[in-house]
């Protein structure tokens, strides 16, 4: 008999992901035979882990902070956007040799694809917050999509580091720009830990923002960070980080298990009520 595939998430550290959640809930929803566990991977084991990971048994995995681009050094082939954004977060095995993508951006595509449908038709323009890992991703998917990407971060350094892997559709302003840049914006990115649990709000005046635009957070802890908030405040129209969070995990499933997997309301209430919130913490909304 065929042993069931095991698949996993790796990280250090690991125990806060919500991605068993995720793929344990479609294992059983769909019926399949299968299992998806935490590995926790200190960051001295990692380099051995990964050159050896097609004797692990598994058959893939997710991988996550701090291992991306560790990973991504260790694979045989990698699809295109893991080699534009120099990280994997989804391996799997085939033929023998150790294969890499990326779906963190696909997973924002897919957010906002079903949160805000039409949001890459408003506008030629989009403002990006942070220039840390998420905003590579982030990045990517918005350049993919032909928009032009307004960079913004507290060290403008790495602002123009990301900017030069991308080339000329990517812009590095100073804050004191962003009024200016907002006024003609159609999407607005917070990939920044500003409103996360525990961390500041980030401070910033959307009123130059046209009615139109469509503003989001990568952050989903809380689900309405105060970003958001002050966006619905506005009439402007919302998308939490959860959603990428869940859709970023369909293409890893459908490649181990053989089954593309829906993101639904019930698995959005299901990650909520781990993460302690419901749906009444974004106003009711369900996106
Ligand atoms: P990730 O991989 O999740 O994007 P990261 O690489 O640590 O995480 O990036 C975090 C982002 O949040 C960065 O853009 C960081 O700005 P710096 O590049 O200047 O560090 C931004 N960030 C974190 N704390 C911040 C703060 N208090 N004010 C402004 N930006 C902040």
């Amino acid at each position: 008999m065929e042993k069931e595939p095991r698949a996993a998430v790796i990280g250090w550290p690991v125990k806060h992901s919500r991605s068993p959640i995720i793929h344990r809930y479609w294992l059983e929803h769909y019926g399949i035979a299968g299992s998806y566990d935490r590995l926790a991977l200190r960051p001295e084991e990692a380099e051995g882990f990964f050159r050896t990971f097609i004797s692990s048994g598994l058959v893939g995995a997710n991988v996550t902070i701090p291992h991306k681009e560790t990973a991504f050094s260790f694979c045989d082939e990698v699809d295109e956007t893991a080699r534009r954004l120099g990280a994997v977060n989804t391996l799997v095995v085939r033929d023998g040799r150790l294969v890499g993508s990326n779906t963190d951006g696909i997973g924002f595509l897919g957010s906002l694809d079903s949160g805000a449908p039409g949001w890459d038709e408003i506008g030629a323009n989009a403002v990006v917050l942070g220039a840390g890992g998420a905003a590579r991703a982030v990045v990517w998917a918005l350049l993919s999509r032909g928009l032009t990407v307004h960079l913004f971060n507290r060290t403008r350094s790495r602002a123009e580091a990301l900017a030069e892997r991308f080339g000329a559709e990517v812009h590095v302003h100073d804050f004191a720009k962003v009024s200016e840049i907002l006024e003609g914006a159609s999407v607005l990115v917070n990939t920044t830990s500003l409103g996360m649990e525990g961390q500041p709000p980030l401070d910033i005046d959307l009123a130059p923002l046209p009615a139109r635009a469509v503003v989001t957070d990568i952050v989903y802890v809380p689900l309405e960070t105060p970003l958001l908030a002050l966006a619905r405040a506005r009439g402007l129209l919302t998308v939490d980080g959860l959603g990428m969070l869940l859709h970023q995990a369909v293409p890893g499933f459908e490649l181990w298990f053989a089954r593309k997997p829906e993101v639904t309301p019930e698995l959005r209430r299901l990650v909520l009520a781990d993460m302690g919130q419901t749906e009444a913490d974004l106003g009711g909304a369900l996106t």
